[in-house]
C-alpha cells in the first residue's frame, strides 16, 4: 500500500506530529513516456506525461488539498471554502467529507464541467453557483473567509502550493534528474508556482544540478499573463482555466523569468487537437485544459525551440471523464443497429 503523499515527503512539508493526515492516497501518479508526436521523436526529444488525472478525485488539486485540509483539521476548523472552476471544488468536497468538515464551493454558474459538479454534489459539498466568472467567485470567497470561521482552501492558502510542489519531487524521483523543460496549463497560476517551488527546493539542496525551463500555457481567450492585463470576460472551451485575473500571477512570472521559460497562449483549436491526439494516439484521456500543455509544447517543437535530445515533462492536470460535455460535442455516437452479426460487422467497418 502506498504511503500518503504527506508521509512520503514529510521532511519537505510543513507538518508535525500533531498534524492529522487527511489522505485519500493522492499523488504517486504515473510518468508516462509518450510515443510521439513524430516531430519530437525525429529530434530525439523525449516527452513524459505526468498523468494527474489518476489522483483520487481526478486532478492534481488533491496534492494541495490533502495538506490544506490536514492543516485545517489540526486547527480544528469546522468548514472549508473555495472558489473553483470545478476541480478544486471536487477535491475540497472529497477531503472535506473525509475530515468531517463542511465544504462550501463557489462556482461560476454555467461554466463548470458536469463531472466536477456531480462529484462535488455527491461528496455533499454546499454548492453555490454565482452569476459571474471564477474571478468574481474568488473575490466572494475571500470576503466570506475573512468574515466567517471558514478556512480558505484556494491556492491563496499557502499549504495548497506546498502540497502541489510534490509533483516536482515525484518527477525527479522517477527521472533521477530534473527535465530540461516542464510544460503545464496555467489558470489561477498556483500550479506553475508550486512546480517551480518544488524544483527550486531540490536545486537549493543540491538534489538536482539544474532546474527545468518552465513553459506555461494559457487559453487564448483567457490569457491575462500573456497580455499583461486582467481579462474581464475570459472565454475558452477549457473551462478549468477560464480565469481572467490569476491569484498567483506574480508566482507565475517568477517561475517564467527565473527559469528562462515562457508563458504563451494556445487557441481552443490547438487545445482540442492535442486533446484528441492524447486520447486517440497515446491512450491518455484528459480534460481540455490539460491538453494546453501539449498544444503549447508542440508549437515549441515545431518552431525548433526545444533543443535536440531534450527531456520534457508535461503535466496532464485532470482526467477526461471530468468533462463529458466536451467529449460528446467532439465525437459522434453512432445510432444503434439490429442485434445481428451482419449489422455488427457492417457497423464495425470490417
Ligand atoms: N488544469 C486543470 C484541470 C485545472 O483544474 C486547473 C485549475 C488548471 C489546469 C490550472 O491550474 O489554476 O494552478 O494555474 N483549476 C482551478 C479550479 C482554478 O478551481 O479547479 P492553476
Amino acid at each position: 500500500m502506498n504511503l500518503p503523499l504527506l508521509e512520503r515527503y514529510r521532511q519537505r512539508l510543513p507538518i508535525d506530529e500533531d498534524t492529522p493526515i487527511i489522505s485519500l492516497n493522492e499523488g504517486d501518479t504515473p510518468l508516462i513516456p509518450l510515443a510521439g508526436p513524430p516531430q519530437a521523436a525525429q529530434k530525439g526529444v523525449k516527452i513524459f506525461a505526468k498523468y494527474e488525472g489518476l489522483n483520487p478525485t481526478g486532478s492534481f488539486k488533491d496534492r494541495g488539498m490533502t495538506l490544506a485540509v490536514s492543516k485545517a483539521a489540526q486547527r480544528k476548523a469546522k468548514a472549508v471554502a473555495a472558489a473553483s472552476t470545478g476541480n478544486t471544488a471536487a477535491s475540497a468536497a472529497a477531503y472535506g467529507a473525509r475530515a468531517a468538515m463542511k465544504a462550501i464551493v463557489v462556482l461560476p454558474a454555467g461554466y463548470v464541467a458536469a463531472g466536477k459538479v456531480a462529484q462535488s454534489l455527491v461528496h455533499g459539498a454546499s454548492i453555490v453557483q454565482v452569476n459571474g466568472n471564477f474571478d468574481d467567485a474568488l473575490r466572494l470567497v475571500r470576503e466570506l473567509t475573512e468574515n466567517f470561521p471558514v478556512t480558505l482552501v484556494n491556492s491563496l492558502n499557502p499549504f495548497r502550493i506546498q502540497g502541489q510542489k510534490t509533483l516536482a519531487f515525484e518527477v525527479v524521483d522517477d527521472l533521477g534528474r530534473a527535465p530540461d523543460y516542464h510544460a503545464l496549463p496555467v489558470g489561477n497560476a498556483g500550479n506553475i508556482t508550486a512546480h517551480w517551488m518544488g524544483y527550486s527546493e531540490l536545486y537549493q539542496d543540491e538534489v538536482i544540478e539544474q532546474r527545468p525551463r518552465m513553459l506555461g500555457f494559457q487559453a487564448a481567450g483567457a490569457a491575462p499573463i500573456v497580455t499583461g492585463r486582467p481579462v474581464d470576460s475570459p472565454q475558452t472551451i477549457a473551462t478549468a482555466i477560464r480565469i481572467g485575473n490569476p491569484a498567483s500571477w506574480q508566482g507565475a512570472i517568477n517561475a517564467r523569468d527565473e527559469s528562462g521559460g515562457a508563458i504563451e497562449a494556445v487557441s481552443d483549436e490547438e487545445i482540442l487537437r492535442a486533446y484528441h491526439y492524447l486520447a486517440s494516439r497515446e491512450g491518455i484521456f484528459v480534460e481540455p485544459a490539460s491538453a494546453a500543455s501539449l498544444a503549447g509544447l508542440w508549437r515549441w517543437i515545431r518552431q525548433g525551440k526545444i533543443a535536440e535530445g531534450s527531456t520534457v515533462v508535461i503535466t496532464l492536470t485532470g482526467h477526461g471523464l471530468k468533462d463529458p460535455g466536451t467529449a460528446e460535442r467532439e465525437v459522434r455516437l453512432p445510432d444503434p443497429v439490429d442485434a445481428t452479426l451482419t449489422a455488427l460487422v457492417k457497423a464495425a467497418g470490417l
